[in-house]
């Protein structure tokens, strides 16, 4: 299998197209700004719960939103990746421009991904448009996260049966300077509240 150098695609004979239509007569036709919110944090920590209820109380004001969550991709387009550094760095990577794809097409895209490597964060930010990207660290600290475990990963993790487990026998590096910190020790409604406030979706020039 030929290997693309960098961010270049494999071939050669490959040129950009060019629509009629921008992104910003896009986001003047919605009447808000098309940004990504990528959540980041723990397995356990809140990232679904938060997307979920902020994509319904965006439709209730009217803003076209879609949650692309970790669990849900991994059954479709990510099907092939597993949790190795290398995987969730590709799982990123095919993450990112399916969120650019949707930002361009003037939608608020809201993630939930682990997305664990602040170098993969980085490149997601890269790909948008300057302040498109907010990033959201949902900072529930693991305690508490292995205390709901929802799921009953952790509780395997700590058995060995699940390898390469976020906090437990993988890393999770916190953003370093997030657009917006979260404490879900808050109520749901009082963190999506926080959310509506802070989020930079009126039109108008970028914040
Ligand atoms: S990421 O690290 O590549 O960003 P992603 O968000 O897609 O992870 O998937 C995380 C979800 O997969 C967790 O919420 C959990 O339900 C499940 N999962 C299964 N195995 C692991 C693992 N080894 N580490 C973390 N999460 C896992």
């Amino acid at each position: 299998m030929s290997e693309s150098a960098g961010n270049q695609p494999v071939s050669r004979n490959i040129v950009r197209a060019e629509g009629q239509v921008s992104g910003a007569d896009r986001e003047a036709h919605f009447g808000h700004r098309a940004v990504t919110v990528w959540f980041t944090g723990l397995s356990g920590s809140g990232k679904s719960t938060l997307a979920f209820a902020l994509e319904a109380a965006l439709l209730e004001r009217s803003v076209a939103s879609y949650v692309l969550d970790g669990d849900n991709v991994r059954f479709g387009l990510n099907r092939d990746l597993g949790f190795s550094p290398q995987d969730r760095t590709e799982n990123i990577r095919r993450i990112s421009e399916v969120c650019r794809l949707f930002q361009d097409a003037g939608i608020v895209v809201l993630t939930a991904f682990i997305s664990p490597y602040a170098a993969d964060r980085d490149q997601v930010r890269a790909i948008h448009p300057e302040g498109a990207f907010i990033e959201v660290f949902v900072d529930t600290p693991l305690d508490v996260c292995e205390a709901r475990d929802p799921k009953g990963l952790y509780v395997k993790a700590r058995a060995g049966e699940i390898p390469d487990f976020s906090g437990i026998s993988a890393p999770y590096e916190p953003p370093p300077s997030p657009e917006i910190t979260i404490d879900t020790t808050q109520p749901l409604d009082a963190c999506v509240a926080h959310l509506l406030a802070a989020l930079p979706l009126s039109n108008g020039p970028r914040r």
